[in-house]
């Protein structure tokens, strides 16, 4: 049954907006809503909404997707082809994939049912250019972007996690969104809201691996500050350019390295996906982002060392149950900088192995964690535990290592879970040092006959347990 359109009343001056839905409840109360703040038609089938479409003049169509006869997407199509009006789509979290079609046909923006009033009064006013609070719910398109006015901004303003991260959250204390396309994001989840478990298993079963949450969102969720904020002057911010290479550069390393031989596929791309948007993160400071780059200038099997050490101490800490971000983060940043001391010890000293250093060469090598810890103590963003954890990286079990060599009791709980990362990332990466790395489960044996003493077992038993797990 389609009814007649009805036309809510409304100022020469408002916005006219058509909607569409062939739910009759959903429709008026929609209707309602927006009749509050725009001129407001509607209609219930597609078929009355190209006769109204081709009489009258919307400043947005704003339609359902599924509806009978002619769908949203078709009704969309035909739009585009015939009438130059901004269009938002509606549908349930379900069909979101089933949207693509949609973005490519030229939809404006996306809303995902159920919505809240101000995503959809935001995410409205976002796409007819007016002023309001940052876009949410109906995310504008690369043509009306959000932020400074550079369509390829949006994807800087989005952290990608892996779907598997989302699947523990018990509360959500920020939106959460689904990337469609190019620069094209979602909303599937509202702040203080849940993502149930059934509705993660689908999105899985779709091909989803990721979702997204805003960066600003991210910095909360692991508890670190930003010192780069609007305030600071443009010249104390990192060439975006610059930034965008480093990250690819990052990106790639991670791809090629060989020590992702013998680990579980799935557990190692969520690590590598958690980095590199630490490593984003990150490289928006000016301090951490010239460090990390002077690391990679120096060395780069260091960096890729770095790195390496890095994704196996998220592994090993998921592996032992550590679930918070702030921690994750923490493990992240502390990989990548654990030896940034080395960047002021020459190249020729550590590309030596260990057998052609005398005792003088020995002793400035060893002085490397002391270093780190200074050079981390003096950014304005390391938090205490990662200076503490990267100055105790070669500190043992057994009190041998340096360089205070204190009691293990003594040492913060993470430093054994990074000490056992590097000792593994040592000896399966390749390096000057180790021209032959070995394969995870040759550095499993050769760290069980060598170390066993000096590690910490239940560290060493979880990372034992990741490589046993492969395939
Ligand atoms: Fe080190
Ligand atoms: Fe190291």
């Amino acid at each position: 049954m389609e009814n007649h359109p009805v036309e809510a009343e409304g100022s020469a001056l408002q916005k006219h907006i058509l909607v569409i839905d062939d739910d009759q409840v959903f429709l008026t109360t929609l209707s309602d809503i927006l009749s509050k703040e725009f001129k407001v038609s509607s209609c219930n089938s597609s078929k009355v909404a190209r006769d109204l479409i081709s009489l009258n003049q919307y400043d947005l169509i704003l339609s359902d997707v599924q509806m009978p006869h002619i769908s949203g997407t078709d009704l969309l199509s035909w739009i585009k082809k015939n009438h130059p009006t901004k269009v938002i789509l509606m549908t349930g979290f379900g069909k979101i994939l089933e949207t693509q079609e949609a973005y490519e046909l030229g939809a404006d923006g996306f809303i995902v049912k159920p919505f809240r009033k101000d995503d959809l009064f935001s995410g409205i006013r976002n796409i007819l250019g007016q002023p309001s609070a940052p876009a949410t719910g109906a995310e504008a398109k690369a043509t009306n972007p959000v932020g400074n006015g550079e369509p390829e901004d949006i994807d800087k303003q989005f952290c990608k996690l892996s779907i598997e991260d989302f699947v523990a959250q018990k509360e959500i204390d920020y939106p959460i969104y689904i990337k469609l396309g190019n620069r094209n994001y979602v909303k599937i989840s509202h702040k203080g809201g849940k993502i149930p478990e059934d509705r993660i298993e689908i999105y899985k079963s779709k091909g989803i691996k990721h979702l997204y949450i805003k960066q600003e969102d991210f910095h909360k969720l692991i508890g670190f500050t930003m010192l780069v904020s609007k305030a600071v002057a443009a010249s104390g911010q990192v060439d975006k350019q610059k930034k965008q290479r480093f990250l690819a550069y990052t990106g790639e390393l991670l791809v090629q390295q060989a020590f992702v031989t013998g680990i579980d596929k799935r557990s190692l791309d969520n690590a590598k996906d958690f980095l590199l948007t630490s490593v984003s993160i990150l490289s928006e400071d000016l301090e951490t982002f010239t460090l990390l780059d002077s690391l990679s200038g120096h060395a780069d099997w260091l960096y890729a060392h770095s790195l390496g050490v890095s994704v196996m101490s998220l592994l090993i800490a998921r592996q032992m149950g550590f679930q918070s971000p702030q921690t994750l983060f923490k493990l992240s940043f502390v990989g990548l900088f654990h030896d940034i001391g080395k960047k002021e010890i020459s190249r020729e000293i550590l590309e030596k192995s260990r057998m052609q250093l005398n005792s003088e060469e020995i002793h400035l090598l060893e002085t490397h964690s002391t270093r780190s810890r200074d050079i981390l103590a003096a950014l304005k963003t390391a938090p205490s535990d990662v200076i503490q954890i990267a100055y105790e990286h070669h500190e043992d079990q057994v009190g041998q290592g340096y360089p205070r060599r204190p009691s293990a009791d003594k040492l913060h709980p993470l430093s054994p879970l990074v000490q056992m990362a590097d000792i593994f990332t040592l000896h399966t990466l390749k390096s000057p040092q180790f021209p032959n790395p070995k394969s995870a489960t040759e550095a499993i044996n050769y760290i069980e006959m060598l170390y066993s003493e000096q590690v910490d077992r239940k560290v060493f038993s979880a990372l034992k347990e990741i490589v046993c797990k492969k395939n």
